[in-house]
């Protein structure tokens, strides 16, 4: 008793126990893989498989596509199935998955490392049953702010150079003639947009394009259209958190109406939109309020020109490349979680 060997022994076993324990806490019950413990660690270039490409059509992936077209290095971006073994991330459009066109590849043996990525650029209303899906993903990539990787429709982004001279006038479009205007592709009278819209155009003139009433725009007809409308209604057909679309970015905000939103709450919006750039329908106790309100900025030229004051400092950057979108999530890899699971997406997603 109390002899060196004994003790030797004694300091070797708690060593062996203390090493053990860190390791499976690490990874082997998963008990903390809900938390954030560490981050990752980029050795060379990090490959990303994409492992369908989103509503079917494929883009090139040739040469060192995130560099040459987005300046972002060390993200090799391919969509081979063959180099599963090596990627760090794959990642899987939501939507064919969900159809049943395409499956996971769950016979495969999963690299220790790699990351599976749900991708959706959709509402929960068109994400059908996620339950299937629970228990799969390590992150998500969607619209919302609080996905691992936030892939917004829209942004703004500084502009560059010295054009802090242009007047707010400048930035707006003129010819304007047009009260408000909207472009429908889908229109179900039960929507909360459409009953919205029929209120609506009961108290002001409401310019309607699209497939609603047979009045199409060309898509490169749609900015130049929306241009000449002092207001365009940005509705969203689905309403939930942070779900804003191109409605806002694109048909508002580049064609240069000042957007009336109908969608998820205030909040939301004043988190990703400039100040005093929109007119939210939830600030106004009836339609007709809304619509005396719209006529009454239509016609003081000085407080509908503030609407506009955004522009001279930032531009509109509407997504619309998956590469772009893909190659994004290498400048930020290493500030994503390390160890993650979804273990109930469908309760994440709704
Ligand atoms: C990373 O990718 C670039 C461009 O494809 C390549 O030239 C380079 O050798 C790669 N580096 C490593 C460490 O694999
Ligand atoms: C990724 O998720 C799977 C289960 O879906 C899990 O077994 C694995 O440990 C996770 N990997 C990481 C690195 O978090």
């Amino acid at each position: 008793m109390g002899s060196p060997t004994f003790y030797l022994r004694l300091f070797i076993s708690i060593t062996c126990l203390v090493t053990l324990l860190f390791f499976l806490n690490e990874d082997g019950w998963g008990l903390y893989t809900d938390r954030d413990r560490s981050h990752n660690v980029i050795t060379g270039n990090l490959t990303i498989l994409l492992w369908h490409w989103p509503f079917g059509p494929s883009y090139s992936l040739e040469g060192d596509v995130c560099w040459d077209r987005y300046r972002i290095p060390g993200c090799r971006l391919v969509d081979q199935r063959s180099l599963y073994p090596s990627a760090d991330l794959v990642v899987f459009h939501h939507r064919e998955l969900m159809m049943g066109q395409e499956r996971l590849p769950l016979h495969l043996p999963r690299p220790r490392h790699q990351k599976w990525v749900w991708l959706s650029l959709e509402s929960p209303d068109n994400s059908g049953d996620l339950k299937p899906f629970n228990n799969m993903f390590n992150w998500t990539m969607s619209y919302r702010r609080d996905a691992d990787i936030t892939i917004p429709y829209g942004t703004l982004l500084p502009k560059d150079g010295d054009t802090g001279n242009d007047s707010t006038e400048d930035v707006i479009p003129k010819d304007k003639s047009l009260l408000a205007c909207w472009v429908v592709s889908h229109y179900e009278p039960q929507h909360r947009r459409s009953l919205v819209y029929k209120s609506l155009s009961g108290s002001i003139p409401v310019e309607v394009y699209g497939r609603l009433n047979g009045r199409v725009l060309a898509p490169g007809d749609l900015l130049y259209t929306i241009s000449h409308c002092y207001f365009y209604l940005a509705f969203e057909n689905s309403i939930s958190k942070d779900y804003i679309t191109e409605k806002l970015w694109r048909n508002a905000y580049q064609a240069g109406a000042v957007p009336v939103v109908l969608g998820p709450p205030p909040d939301d919006y004043m988190a990703v939109a400039p100040p005093n750039s929109f007119i939210h329908i939830e600030d106004f106790p009836s339609t007709k309020e809304l619509g005396n309100y719209l006529r009454q900025l239509m016609l003081d030229k000085e407080r509908y020109a503030g609407y506009f004051a955004w522009r001279r400092s930032h531009r509109v950057k509407v997504y619309t490349d998956w590469r772009e979108r893909l190659c994004s999530i290498c400048p930020q890899y290493h500030i994503l979680p390390a160890q993650k699971v979804y273990y109930d997406l469908e309760a994440w997603v709704r």
